[in-house]
């Protein structure tokens, strides 16, 4: 079954693009055996080794999740609404007063790259669902915005931000 999400994209939308993002790295490794096999294997990432994660096949409105640490990372690439709603949020307005600046790299608003584990109890949150348009957690209903801070329900504390970096325009490193 297809499910719709809040902005019209589908979850095969979502599973659509995951696969071609594995897909893609595994056609680099193909051409590029010796860089290949300069990479840290499955158990050194496993153990912690940063990832690199090419943007180019996410579309705007779209999330996907990959694992770093054994922990689910969202990237989501927010459309123009999105970025506008996380910014004029008031501070005060806000459990955990971050500012969506603080929560995304310069220059680079529309990448949104969370740790996807609710700061409740540990569950898995659901992209683009809630009434903030942001994550919802379905275990006890903790509603994040578009900029993944907590805005109602038991859960204390934003959505971490992982440590990642820009390589370069369509590029990222976790770790
Ligand atoms: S674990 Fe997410 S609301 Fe409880």
């Amino acid at each position: 079954m297809t499910t719709m999400s809040s902005d019209g994209h589908s979850r095969r939308d979502f599973l659509f693009i995951a696969t071609g993002t594995v897909a893609a790295v595994g056609g680099a490794a193909t051409l590029v055996p010796l860089v290949a096999q300069m990479n840290p294997d499955a158990s050194t990432i496993a153990a912690g080794a940063p990832i690199e994660v090419d943007l180019t096949p996410i579309t705007e409105g779209q999330a996907i999740k990959v694992f770093w640490r054994g922990k689910p990372i969202y990237i989501s690439h927010r459309t123009k609404k999105e970025i506008e709603e996380a910014q004029k949020v008031s501070l005060a307005d806000l459990p955990d007063p971050q500012t969506d600046a603080q929560r995304v790299k310069k220059g680079h608003d529309q990448w949104l790259v969370l740790v996807g584990i609710c700061t409740h109890l540990g569950c898995i949150p659901i992209a683009h669902q809630g009434d903030y348009d942001g994550f919802f957690c379905p275990c006890h209903g903790s509603q994040y915005d578009t900029s993944g801070r907590i805005r109602r329900g038991p859960a204390p504390l934003n959505l971490a931000v992982p440590p990642y970096e820009f390589v370069s325009d369509s590029k990222i490193k976790i770790g």
